[in-house]
């Protein structure tokens, strides 16, 4: 019966989206009880313990707001924004389709980088959008001026992470200001900051520099990562204008955040401290770990998030099998000329010293290939 059906080719011929594998399904792959999940980004501290006691409020049998008034309004005293420029999401992710849906057509071009978010090019590619990437620099910073130069094709859209993912530099103000200053009216710039909170002091908030940029924009926000309700789905959009927001309200689902997802953002954004101090030990973590791969001369991009992008040095599906039969999940990189990368995110201090002990290992076997013995 499907062989007649006429599925839409732009959905029908996307590329997979790289998921970190599943807690539950590393188990049973490899009988391991203790598995540590360092694929995903999450927070390995959980989130706020007021989150569960604001959690016991909730009425079930009643649909959740589908403007998120509360949180929105939370969201504009942290921001300084008014509600109106704000759209909540589930998960950011849905605010990345939301906004192809509402500005692309078929043969939009859409700029962004690679390695890249693979969102950043899927929801374009479903909207029959043609995506042009430009490569990062050879450290693997942002390379401006190659940026600077797609830009001249006028596209409808760039989507940039900063902090990267799956990399982890982020642009400095100038760097910033010198892009904004080069895209064009009719471009739409999406700054994705899912990694914000991990930054270093001296790296911008988008949404300030942004402010009298006189440009159209959406910054891209999460409660996913810092915030630790990856689980219950709720991110959000702070657009240039009502108007933008309107349309890329128009373009989600009514219901789209469940009223667990709303209660909980709500409380989070109310125990910040919890959130920094949460951070605070995964970028000192984070740093650790980065001189431990350094020490074993393997190559580790400069990170402001909560995960490290590591030149294993060997098939990086070979390399994610070994780690995986330690009981440790990392993400293997796919993209092509990035096959050798991993990623992987910070967890507690006992995981991340699992991890550098199985990198140890996997480098000590390349070596002996190396050297033939
Ligand atoms: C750069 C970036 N943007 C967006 C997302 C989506 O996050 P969520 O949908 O959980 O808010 C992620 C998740 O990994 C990400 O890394």
């Amino acid at each position: 019966m499907t062989d007649v059906l006429r599925l839409n080719p732009h959905v029908a011929e996307l590329p997979p989206y790289n998921a970190g594998m599943n807690i539950a399904v590393a188990r049973s792959l490899t009988g391991l009880a203790d598995i540590a999940a360092l694929a995903s980004n999450e927070n390995p501290y959980g989130c706020s313990p007021k989150v569960k006691t604001a959690l016991a409020l909730l009425d079930p049998s009643r649909y959740a707001d589908p403007a998120c008034v509360v949180l929105r309004a939370a969201l504009s005293d942290k921001l300084d924004v008014a509600p109106d420029r704000i759209v909540v999401g589930n998960g950011s992710e849905e605010m990345i389709a939301a906004v192809c849906r509402a500005v692309l057509r078929p043969f939009s071009t859409v700029v962004t980088v690679v390695p890249g978010f693979g969102l950043h090019e899927i929801e374009p590619r479903a909207n029959g959008a043609k995506i042009v990437k430009v490569a990062m620099a050879k450290d693997l910073g942002f390379d401006l001026d190659a940026l600077m130069h797609a830009l001249r094709r006028k596209p409808s859209i760039i989507f940039l992470s900063s902090p990267s993912n799956p990399v982890g530099p982020a642009l400095d103000g100038d760097g910033l200001s010198r892009l904004i200053a080069e895209i064009p009216k009719e471009t739409l710039l999406v700054l994705d900051e899912a990694y914000f909170e991990f930054r270093d002091e001296k790296t911008p908030d988008g949404i300030k520099i942004l402010a009298d940029s006189g440009r159209s924009y959406v910054v891209l926000r999460t409660f996913s990562k810092a915030y630790g309700l990856a689980g219950l789905r709720v991110g959000y959009a702070i657009t240039s204008d009502e108007r933008l927001a309107q349309a890329v309200s128009s373009a989600k689902t009514p219901f789209n955040v469940n009223a667990v997802a709303q209660i909980a953002a709500v409380a989070a954004l109310e125990d910040e401290n919890w959130m920094r101090h949460a951070v605070a030990k995964v970028t000192a973590e984070r740093d650790r770990m980065a001189r431990q791969v350094n020490s074993l001369g393997l190559f580790v991009a400069e990170s402001q998030t909560n995960f490290l992008f590591i030149n294993v040095g060997c098939d990086s599906v070979a390399a994610f099998e070994h780690f995986l039969s330690h009981g440790i999940i990392i993400k293997p990189w796919k993209e092509p000329r990035f096959e050798t990368f991993i990623r992987v995110t910070v967890g507690l201090p006992a995981e991340n010293d699992r991890f550098f002990e199985a990198l140890k290992l996997l480098n000590a076997d390349l070596s002996e290939v190396r050297t033939g013995q």
